[in-house]
């Protein structure tokens, strides 16, 4: 029996281990899955766990307000390492770039154990871009074993730098498995979004927003929260809904310049199927985040990404993302533009999926049993 740990302590990277924790509770006879949470986030990663029904064997329940990068850092590693030298697993699965990924991997690599890495190979090759994840992915990527890139991007970046070609597989990304599984279903549910928003978005553009990156706090959140007035003052039949995370150096940038305003709603973090509903209704979207520029495609919206450079090229390249940047004007230039040019946004709007076809998830675990059992398809499954 192999066993194999899911370690992961934020709300995207529960979305995303998701479809593999099913896929290898599945194969019961070969895997031995034990799910540790590093509950790095809180209510944001539960909201996930209820979602889809991932009871984690282990939570450290490390989060506190506020939380420094040294703090989550020490205290996962730390945590971690405990309950690898009870499992004994033969190998651990981590996924991103988040503090946890990197803790899970060192732990790992500190017992002489092994390391898969789901989403391998994203870079923007800007150390503070996004911070601290550039480097944190780059890191785990030294420690890793088994590395399953994405795309075919996040390969040719992974060989680039002197990874083993045996050890690399195109998987596509498993935020594809976790949207496609739900995607259909979300018309089916009452969204957990309040009445009033609720009756705001009839008629209405309606623009979605997220955005939570470290290297953007302070002035560059002050900006997009400006540009987000700006835009909404500029267009009468918008509506802003903005779900906003729980990191207190969002949360109080974004009440203090954005709240109290008739067409923005600032939300608390929506559960996930809530926020698929949303998205699929959204004319626009306006994100930092790397999973939603990922399933924005996915639905066909148009996405304007706030950041300077993306380790997401493939959506920019399709021509349904744009990168914005952090500066006022711009941010509010291109989308006071987008709201008003119905012909610009279909162009952007084509539904495709560069970040994968829903079989990650298949894809990894078939990987997982070839290496690590030495049976199972000799064919390398690769995505094309
Ligand atoms: C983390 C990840 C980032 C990822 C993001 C996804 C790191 C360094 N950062 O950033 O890569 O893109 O999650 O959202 O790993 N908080 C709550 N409740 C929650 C979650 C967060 O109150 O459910 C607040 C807490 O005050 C916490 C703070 O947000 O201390 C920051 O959380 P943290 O996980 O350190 O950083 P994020 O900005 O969420
Ligand atoms: N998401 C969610 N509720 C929200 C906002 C986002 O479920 O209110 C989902 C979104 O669909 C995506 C993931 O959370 O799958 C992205 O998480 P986040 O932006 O926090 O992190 P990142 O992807 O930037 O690491």
């Amino acid at each position: 029996m192999i066993t194999i740990i899911c370690a992961f302590g934020t709300r995207p990277e529960a979305i995303k281990l998701a479809p593999v924790i099913r896929l290898l509770k599945k194969r019961r006879s070969i895997f031995r899955t034990v799910v540790l949470a590093t509950a790095q986030h809180r209510e944001m990663l539960d909201q996930v766990l209820d979602l889809f029904r991932i009871r984690p064997d282990y939570d450290l329940n490390l989060m506190t307000l506020a939380q420094s990068l040294t703090q989550i850092t020490t205290r996962s590693l730390e945590g971690i390492e405990a309950v690898l030298r009870k499992e004994q697993p033969d190998a651990v699965l981590v996924q991103g770039d988040t503090t946890t990924a990197l803790s899970g991997a060192l732990a790992a690599f500190y017992l002489k154990i092994k390391v898969g890495h789901v989403e391998a190979g994203l870079r923007t090759d800007d150390k503070y871009a996004p911070f601290p994840e550039e480097i944190n992915r780059r890191l785990i990527t030294r420690l890793a074993d088994f590395h399953f890139a994405p795309t075919e991007w996040a390969k040719t970046r992974l060989i680039r730098e002197g990874v083993s070609r045996a050890s690399v597989s195109v998987t596509g990304n498993t935020v594809i498995d976790a949207l496609l599984s739900i995607k259909d279903k979300v018309d089916r549910i009452r969204p957990d979004i309040p009445k009033e928003t609720l009756s705001a978005l009839r008629r209405r553009d309606i623009v979605l927003v997220t955005g939570h990156r470290r290297e953007s706090f302070g002035t560059g959140f002050e900006n997009i929260c400006r540009a987000i007035r700006a835009a909404a003052d500029a267009c009468p039949r918008s509506v802003f809904v903005y779900p906003v995370h729980l990191n207190p150096n969002v949360v109080r940038p974004v009440h203090r310049i954005l709240g109290g305003r008739e067409r923005i709603h600032l939300l608390n973090p929506l559960p996930y199927a809530s926020f698929i509903w949303l998205m699929k209704r959204a004319t626009i979207v306006l994100t930092d985040s790397g999973g939603v520029q990922e399933e924005a495609p996915t639905l066909g919206k148009p996405v304007l990404v706030m950041r300077d450079a993306t380790e997401r090229p493939e959506g920019i390249d399709a021509g349904n993302a744009r990168l914005v940047g952090t500066d006022k004007d711009r941010i509010a230039k291109n989308l006071i533009e987008l709201l008003s040019d119905a012909r610009a946004r279909r162009a952007m709007a084509r539904v495709h999926n560069p970040y994968g076809d829903g079989r990650a998830g298949q894809r990894i675990v078939g990987i997982l049993e070839r290496v690590l059992t030495g049976r199972g398809s000799r064919r390398r499954p690769h995505l094309r």
